[in-house]
């Protein structure tokens, strides 16, 4: 089929080399000449693992192409995906004049018949409002549609080919058919031998994903509430393990017992120094704002909100709670990106910790795989190193940010002795609490029993591993 993609950002990008990799002939466009520049030399312009080598192959099999001129992209296309951003505006109300501006672009070069498919996260009634707006530019000779992307960043590619679901929103039968038509190899998986080789290492699962059709409001309303409730979960398990960190129990043993319940399952239960990134904290607040600007009490999502901006307070209180003053003391940063897998710092919790930590007069210093440059506003907070021997050298305290799985293979004995005073703050509860101890580090993790002195006594020396935890519940269950 052809397809226009209008956006080439984590999702238009994605959605584009997929669609591709899948034999369907790709063409996109993006106001961003230096974006369609760099994709256009077949580099991705951020990194997600899988995604160069699927824009490589689309450009060598000439199935995808890149353009900044519309007219160059949209004739021809029988669905036309828009991804294009839907930040908040200062007021926590979604910003869609980029939805606006691309709808224009599609009216004015689309063909008669084409579906124009909204694949940006936007609040209820945007398909409508599309909808009116093509009537009004070409006389309603469009369809329009829905199709929220699920997809997450560092599993991108994973997720778009091996999705749980596909969601359409539409109201007639043609947008319905011809997006059945374009996802059908992914549906029937059918996918291409080296995309298989590719997924290999991945969950592959087998039966159709389920192709999901409903009204275009509960769709784009299924999309928000998706988000929240992973964010709720998160929220959650932090609040969790705020008590487990006062009562000495460990939150990674209480979430693994928790998560065993078939109908609760183990997903987002990790705690951590709370969710950040592109989507989460945007999107709880637009529905939030949403529900509230119609007079209805969004009650969870405000205190989800709250149990976050309270988690991301978690390493500057561990730090206060540690050193008597913290004016001079240097820290290093493991991990920037707000999750691992990917580059991408918008709202990463590592730059609310470094604006914390910088007004409190810390030298913040930092290391990340993937991030090569801080944003706007950071050069003077953050410094930039390459390797975790310079980043330990001096320091008071190591905080692991983001559990990116390079970070496993640390020599933590040997970062130890380059340190002024041997303070491990895991804030994804990555390493081994015995491990880190044994290298000789004071450890503290997120909702998991302390040693800050006087507060909760240290672990015995006996503690069981992480493999325990299910002989642990077996015989806690069999005495009861
Ligand atoms: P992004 O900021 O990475 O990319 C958006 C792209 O759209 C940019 O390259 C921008 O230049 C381009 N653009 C803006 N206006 C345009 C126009 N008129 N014509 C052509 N191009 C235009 O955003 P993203 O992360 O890809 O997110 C896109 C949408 O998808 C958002 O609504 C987001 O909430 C949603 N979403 C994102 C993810 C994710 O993991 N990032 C996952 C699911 C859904
Ligand atoms: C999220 C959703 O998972 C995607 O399904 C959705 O499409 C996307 O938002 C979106 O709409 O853009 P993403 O933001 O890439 O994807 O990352 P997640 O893996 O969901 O993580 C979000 C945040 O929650 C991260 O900061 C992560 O560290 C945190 N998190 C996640 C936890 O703290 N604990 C967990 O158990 C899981």
């Amino acid at each position: 089929m052809e397809l226009a993609v209008v956006g080439a950002g984590h999702v238009g990008a994605v959605c584009a080399a997929c669609m591709a990799a899948v034999g369907h002939r790709v063409r996109v466009v993006d106001v961003d000449a230096q974006r369609i520049a760099l994709l256009r030399a077949g580099r991705a312009p951020f990194f997600e693992p899988g995604i160069s080598e699927l824009l490589e192959q689309g450009r060598t099999r000439e199935l995808l192409s890149f353009h900044v001129d519309p007219a160059e992209a949209l004739p021809g296309a029988a669905l036309v995906f828009l991804c294009v951003n839907t930040d908040n505006g200062p007021d926590g109300s979604v910003d869609l004049s980029y939805v606006e501006s691309a709808v224009q672009t599609v009216s004015r070069f689309a063909d008669d018949g084409a579906v124009l498919v909204n694949r940006s996260t936007a609040p209820v009634g945007t398909a409508e409002y599309i909808r009116s707006m093509i009537e009004e530019l070409r006389g309603g000779s469009l369809h329009v549609a829905v199709n929220p992307e699920f997809l997450a960043e560092g599993t991108a590619v994973h997720d778009f080919l091996e999705p749980d679901r596909i969601l359409i929103g539409a109201w007639d039968k043609t947008p319905i058919a011809l997006l059945a038509e374009a996802y059908a190899p992914i549906v029937e998986r059918r996918l291409p031998s080296d995309l298989r080789e590719m997924l290999a290492n991945g969950h592959r699962r087998s039966g159709d994903v389920p192709f999901v059709v409903t009204d275009p409001a509960s769709a784009e309303l299924a999309k928000y509430a998706s988000n929240s409730l992973l964010a709720v979960r998160v929220s959650f398990i932090n609040e969790i393990a705020g008590i487990a960190e006062e009562l000495g129990a460990d939150i990674t043993k209480v979430a693994r017992a928790v998560g065993l319940d078939t109908r609760i399952g183990p997903h987002f239960l990790r705690a951590g120094i709370g969710w950040g990134g592109s989507c989460f904290p945007k999107d709880i607040v637009a529905l939030q704002g949403i529900a509230e600007t119609r007079g209805l009490s969004a009650r969870m999502l405000r205190a989800a909100n709250e149990v976050n901006t309270e988690q991301r307070m978690w390493t500057t209180r561990q730090l206060q709670s540690h050193f008597k003053t913290l004016f001079g003391r240097r820290v290093g940063l493991l991990g920037l990106s707000f999750k691992p897998g990917t580059d991408d710092m918008r709202n990463a919790p590592s730059l609310e910790i470094a604006s914390q930590l910088a007004q409190a007069n810390v030298q913040v210093r930092a290391l990340d795989p993937a991030v090569k440059t801080l944003p706007a506003g950071f050069e003077d907070k953050i410094e930039l190193l390459e390797d975790p021997e310079s980043l330990a050298t001096g320091a008071d305290a190591l905080v692991l940010v983001t559990e990116w799985p390079e970070f496993a293979d640390l020599d933590l004995r040997r970062l130890r002795g380059l340190m002024r005073t041997p303070l491990l703050l895991d804030g994804r509860n990555f390493f081994d609490p015995e491990r880190a101890r044994s290298a000789g580090f004071t450890y503290m993790g997120v909702g998991r029993a302390q040693e800050v002195a006087g507060v909760v006594p240290a672990l015995p020396d006996a503690e069981p591993s992480a493999g325990d935890d299910e002989v642990l519940i077996g015989v806690t269950a069999a005495r009861r």
